[in-house]
C-alpha cells in the first residue's frame, strides 16, 4: 500500500486541499457580502468548534483502517458501504464544477502571460471555457493515475511553498497601497447587527467545512497513507492555520485592490476575474501581477481538485481492484461528462436551467447543500458507529481534549448541519 514519503508531505498535501479556490475567491466574496468583519466571529468559531474536530477523527479513521472511503464507511457498518459510495458522488459532483472555475483560473493565467486583457463576458460567451475544462480534467487526472509519491506529493512539494511565497509578496504589495487602510476598515471592523442573522451562520458553518475540505472523506483517504508516528491533532491544527492565513491574506490583499481602484466590494461571483483584472490593468507592473495572482490561483485549485479526484481514484482501485491507471482514466472521462454542462453554461451556449446557470446551481446543490449532507452522514457514520477507543488510540489526546472533540463530533456537528441542509433545501 502506497505511504506518504514523510509528515511533512502529508501536511503539504492536505494544505494542498484545503487552500483552494474556496479561500481565495469564495472567502473574500462571502465576507464582502454578510457584512465584512462580523462574519468572521461565526466563521471563526465554526471553524475551530465544528470543522477541526471533524478533521481529527477522519484523520484517526483513515490511519487506523487505512482503508479508501467507501470500504471505511463498510467497517463502520456492514450495510454502509453504499453510503460510502453516495459520499463519492457529492464528491465528483462538486469536483465537476470546481474543475470548470479551475478552467477559469488557467485561462487567465495563460492571458496574463500573453498580455491579453481579455473581459468575462468575452471570455465567457466563447467556447474557451469548455477547452480549458477539459485541459484541467485532464491534468488533475494525469496527476492522480501517477500516484501518491510520484504524482501528488510531488505537485504540492512544489506548489504549496510557491501559494504561499506568491501570498505573501502580494500582501506586502497591497499594504503600499492607498485603498489598504479602508479596505481593511470594511473586511475587520464588526457589524454586530449581522450576528442575529441566521443565513451568516450558515453561510460561516459551510464555507468552515468547504475550504478545510472536511465531510467528504479527503482526510480519511489522505490519513489512510499516513505514517504510525506522526501526531494527527498537532497536524490538523497546522493545516488549519495556514488555511485560515491564506484566507486572511487573500482577503487583505483583494480588498486592498477594491478600495484603492475604486471597484464593487461585494461584487460576487465575478470579482476575481472581473473586478480584479481591472485593477490590474490600472497599475504599474500590472501584468507581473496579474501572472502572480492567477498563477497562485491556479495552483491553489489544481491541488484540491487532486485530493477530490483522489478520494474516487482510491474508492474504485480498492472496490474494483481496477490499477490506478485505469481508475483515473475511467473518472476522467466521468468528470468530462458529468462537467460539461456546468462549463457550457459559462459559454457561448449559455445553459441554463429554469433561468440560473448551471455552475450556479452545481454551487448551491451539491457545493452546499451536498457538502453539508455528506459531512453529516461522514460525522455520524464514523462517531456513532464506531467506538471512541478508535481516535483515542490514534489522537494520543488527553481526557478532556478527547472528550470536547468526541462530544463535538457526536452531538454539535450533527446538529449544526442537520439544521443547515433543512435550512438550505427549504
Ligand atoms: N478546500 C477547497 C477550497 O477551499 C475545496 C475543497 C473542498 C477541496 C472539499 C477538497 C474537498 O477551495
Amino acid at each position: 500500500m502506497e505511504r506518504w514519503s514523510s509528515r511533512l508531505v502529508f501536511i503539504l498535501a492536505a494544505i494542498g486541499s484545503a487552500v483552494g479556490i474556496g479561500n481565495i475567491w469564495r472567502f473574500p466574496m462571502i465576507v464582502g457580502q454578510n457584512g465584512g468583519g462580523a462574519y468572521l466571529i461565526p466563521y471563526f468559531l465554526a471553524v475551530v468548534c465544528l470543522a477541526v474536530p471533524l478533521m481529527i477523527l477522519e484523520m484517526a479513521v483513515g490511519r487506523h483502517w487505512r482503508s479508501n472511503l467507501v470500504a471505511s464507511f463498510g467497517l463502520a457498518g456492514r450495510k454502509l458501504e453504499v453510503v460510502g459510495w453516495l459520499v463519492c458522488l457529492i464528491v465528483l459532483l462538486i469536483l465537476s464544477y470546481y474543475l470548470v472555475i479551475t478552467g477559469w483560473t488557467l485561462a487567465y493565467l495563460v492571458f496574463s502571460l500573453l498580455g491579453s486583457s481579455v473581459s468575462f463576458s468575452a471570455f465567457s460567451s466563447s467556447l474557451q471555457p469548455v477547452i480549458y475544462f477539459m485541459i484541467s480534467v485532464l491534468v488533475t487526472g494525469v496527476i492522480a493515475s501517477l500516484g501518491v509519491n510520484m504524482g501528488i506529493e510531488r505537485i504540492v512539494s512544489f506548489m504549496i511553498p510557491f501559494v504561499f511565497l506568491i501570498l505573501l509578496a502580494l500582501t506586502l504589495f497591497s499594504i503600499s497601497l492607498p485603498g489598504f487602510r479602508p479596505g481593511m476598515d470594511f473586511f475587520l471592523r464588526p457589524d454586530y447587527s449581522m450576528l442575529s442573522r441566521p443565513e451568516v451562520w450558515i453561510a460561516a458553518i459551510g464555507q468552515a467545512f468547504f475550504s478545510l475540505s472536511v465531510g467528504m472523506g479527503v482526510l480519511i483517504t489522505y490519513g489512510s497513507y499516513l505514517k504510525a508516528d506522526a501526531d494527527i491533532p498537532q497536524s490538523a491544527l497546522i493545516i488549519t492555520f495556514f488555511d485560515l492565513l491564506a484566507s486572511m491574506l487573500a482577503g487583505m490583499i483583494v480588498f486592498s485592490l477594491v478600495f484603492t481602484f475604486g471597484l464593487e466590494p461585494a461584487a460576487g461571483a465575478e470579482l476575481a476575474f472581473s473586478t480584479l483584472p481591472r485593477a490590474f490593468g490600472l497599475m504599474p507592473y500590472g501584468r507581473v501581477f496579474s501572472v502572480l495572482f492567477f498563477a497562485l490561483l491556479f495552483s491553489a485549485a489544481l491541488t484540491s481538485a487532486i485530493s477530490m479526484m483522489e478520494v474516487n481514484v482510491a474508492a474504485i482501485m480498492g472496490q474494483s481492484g481496477a490499477s490506478r491507471k485505469r481508475a483515473s482514466l475511467f473518472l476522467m472521462i466521468l468528470l468530462a461528462g458529468i462537467g460539461a454542462p456546468s462549463a457550457l453554461s459559462y459559454s457561448s451556449l449559455d445553459l441554463r436551467f429554469y433561468g440560473s446557470r448551471i455552475l450556479d446551481l452545481m454551487d448551491v446543490s451539491v457545493g452546499t447543500v451536498g457538502l453539508s449532507f455528506s459531512a453529516l452522514l461522514v460525522a455520524i457514520a464514523f462517531r456513532w458507529f464506531i467506538s471512541n477507543d478508535v481516535l483515542a488510540g490514534e489522537t494520543h489526546l488527553s481526557r478532556r481534549q478527547l472528550s470536547a472533540v468526541s462530544n463535538l463530533t457526536k452531538y454539535a456537528i450533527p446538529i449544526a448541519l442537520l439544521m443547515i441542509t433543512v435550512a438550505m433545501i427549504m
